[in-house]
């Protein structure tokens, strides 16, 4: 990571519990540059994680503006599972909107996205998705040179083992698995953090506690989230909740945490039991030099230590 020039980076997300974590990470690491946040249908409806968003946006000091984007996938009639609760972000205490608070950019998210990735110079933005990837693919549709200026898109879904949401596909592709397709097919560098190393960044008690010991405003404010998270994760019988989105912003800031294999990626359209899967082709014979990698391993410590370290900044 070249710590002296930040990354430049779009988040496009679904807070959602983990995204919000994504985003206290993303706005309090010297090494990242929010220049946008755009929402996207996912874990909750569009009106509430562009609440959310804004809400964290405030909450975060992240100047940078807010975008509301896709309100539904793009052929599916996927609906969230509530998992994140009513709000989309339960159990976490957003400042009531008042004069001082960031207003919602006019722009569609879309627009924002080309906008910006057609005014900065090739390969200086990179898209971090963290929700279902709607938005990414209605943009590259609607200018495809984006293609070749984005540095590369960083994002959270997929899987080369299991899902979550079903057998084979996890919840952001399973979401919108059309535009999961467009968008691991359009040509840029793709980076896929899937729930291969994701489900390894749970966060225990142990972490939590580690959490709680910090003691600064972002300290209690990712305490206050992991404690949010973790209700339905423990009911599944894990330790504690996987924060999926933020391993991603890692893999953008710290990418020597992340192992990454170069390999073609599909999306599986029409399967009965495997619509929404990422086909992660590991064959040892076949040609890998394509532009999508997939995660394969995450040095767990390091990665607690990236995020807690963040937290502790005064
Ligand atoms: O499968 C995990 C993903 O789905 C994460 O992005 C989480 O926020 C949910 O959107
Ligand atoms: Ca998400």
């Amino acid at each position: 990571m070249d710590a002296e020039v930040p990354r430049k980076i779009i988040v496009d997300c679904d807070p959602g519990h983990d995204d919000a974590v994504a985003l206290l990470l993303a706005s309090t690491h010297p090494g990242l540059d929010i220049l946008a946040v755009t929402t996207v249908a996912g874990n909750s409806t569009i009106a509430n994680v562009t609440r959310n968003a804004l809400g964290l946006a405030e909450l975060l000091d992240i100047t940078a503006p807010v975008a509301a984007g896709a309100t539904r996938p793009l052929v599916a009639n996927s609906e969230d599972d509530g998992f994140h609760g009513e709000t989309g972000l339960s159990g976490v205490t957003l400042p009531a909107t008042s004069a001082a608070s960031p207003a919602l950019d006019p722009r569609h998210a879309v627009d924002l996205i080309i906008e910006l990735v057609m005014s900065h110079a090739p390969g200086e933005i990179t898209l971090v998705p963290t929700g279902p990837f709607t938005n990414i693919a209605l943009a590259v549709r609607r200018e495809p040179r984006i293609a070749r200026r984005v540095r590369e898109v960083v994002l959270m879904g997929g899987a080369a083992d299991v899902g979550n949401m079903t057998a084979t596909a996890e919840f952001n592709v399973w979401f919108d698995p059309e535009a999961a397709e467009i968008v691991f097919s359009a040509g840029w560098p793709v980076r896929m953090v899937g729930l291969d190393v994701t489900m390894q960044a749970l966060a225990t008690p142990a972490v939590i506690e580690r959490a709680r010991a910090i003691g600064t405003a972002r300290g209690r404010l990712l305490t206050e989230m992991l404690d949010a998270a973790s209700p339905g994760y423990l009911k599944d019988g894990f330790p504690g909740p996987a924060l999926h989105d933020v391993v991603a912003v890692a893999a953008v800031v710290a990418p020597e945490l992340v192992e990454f294999e170069q390999a073609p990626i599909r999306v599986e359209l029409t399967g009965t039991h495997t619509r929404g899967m990422t086909v992660v082709d590991r064959r040892r014979w076949i040609p890998r030099a394509v532009p999508t990698q997939y995660a394969r391993a995450l040095d767990v410590d390091g990665f607690w230590n990236l995020l807690l370290d963040a937290a502790a900044r005064p």
